[in-house]
């Protein structure tokens, strides 16, 4: 049987746990635990610059997750949606839930008036080395530098 496509809905509270299984299977990122990630979310939820929206799967799983931070920029015609993070559990990758969680945030930003979404994609991760953006249609800008400020905690 055919499966259908996920649905993608915002995130509550509810979803912590979920979101948590999802980053702590990365094995990437020690700080981060479910309170963490709830108090994160209700940040998030608090007001209308952000977005995070989960894929959940035919029997109600979250597979997957987006955040997108609307950001009114004054030299822009119109707002950029930059997406800070995007991450599908290991077992569900490629089944479409990145793809429809950008198509919708494609769609939220297209109703906001946005000029463009933005993201950044380490180029150690096997999303870069396949070119998993570029073939969504992102372009990389090669003339731009990615400068961080530490700031002592990590
Ligand atoms: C990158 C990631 C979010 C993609 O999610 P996904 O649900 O597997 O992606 P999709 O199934 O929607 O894939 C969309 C398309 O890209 C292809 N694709 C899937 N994974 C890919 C990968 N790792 N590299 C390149 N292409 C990939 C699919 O075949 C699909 O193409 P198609 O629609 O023409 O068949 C997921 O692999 C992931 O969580 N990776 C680890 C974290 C990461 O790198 N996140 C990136 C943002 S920081």
């Amino acid at each position: 049987m055919r499966e259908q496509p996920p649905n993608i809905r915002t995130a509550t509270q509810e979803d912590v746990p979920a979101i948590a299984a999802i980053v702590l299977e990365l094995g990437w990122f020690s700080s981060v635990n479910e309170p963490h990630i709830r108090r994160q979310l209700d940040m998030c939820n608090a007001d209308k610059s952000h977005t995070l929206l989960v894929a959940e799967n035919n029997h109600g799983k979250v597979c997957g997750y987006i955040a997108v931070h609307w950001l009114p920029y004054l030299i822009l015609p119109g707002s950029e949606g930059f997406v800070s993070e995007m991450f599908v559990l290991k077992n569900e990758r490629q089944r479409g839930y990145g793809r429809a969680l950008i198509e919708a945030v494609k769609e939220l930003a297209t109703e906001k008036g946005c000029v463009r979404l933005a993201l950044l994609n380490s180029r150690n991760r096997p999303s870069y080395e396949r070119e998993y953006y570029r073939r969504l249609g992102w372009t990389e800008r090669p003339e731009m530098a990615d400068f961080v400020y530490p700031l002592g905690i990590e």
